[in-house]
């Protein structure tokens, strides 16, 4: 799949998203290491702080469904938002090589690293070094 297709799933998702309270409607496809693609949009809540963003949809999609190991990105928003910071923590448990496209519904894209993202992140392999480290004691 490439960089074209996958932003236009997450397009496509974008199309389901429920926010009536921000009216900004965001979609994000994941594509896995099998090459499996995975989408997610916003879904919004009357108690605000129940919102979930598209990008962990499509994430939690993809671990749903035994994918773990995530490869690729797409985020499209109304203006070039990048992934919010929650969600790049999440981004990283499953993809820390992963390269995220941002785009926009008017064409506009970049494309970022992980480690673009988030940079000296707190992820899986520092609790790997420190479970190893008390074994060692
Ligand atoms: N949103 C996302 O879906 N992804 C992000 O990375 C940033 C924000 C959503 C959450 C909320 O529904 C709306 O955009 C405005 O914050």
């Amino acid at each position: 799949m490439d960089t074209d297709q996958l932003i236009a799933l997450a397009t496509e998702a974008r199309g389901a998203s429920y926010s009536p309270y921000s009216n900004y409607p965001v979609g994000a496809a994941v594509q896995s290491e099998s090459g499996e693609v995975f989408t997610g949009c916003n879904v919004e809540n009357a108690s605000y702080g129940l919102t979930i963003c598209a990008e962990r949809v499509a994430v939690f999609n993809a671990v749903a469904a035994g994918h773990v190991r995530l490869v690729a990105a797409a985020i499209v928003t109304p203006s070039k938002g990048a992934p919010c910071g929650a969600c790049r923590q999440v981004l990283l448990e499953f993809g820390p090589e992963m390269i995220v496209h941002i785009a926009s519904p008017d064409g506009d894209r970049r494309s970022r690293t992980m480690a673009q993202l988030l940079p000296e992140s707190f992820g899986p392999s520092d609790l790997k070094a420190w479970s190893e480290r008390q074994q060692d004691d």
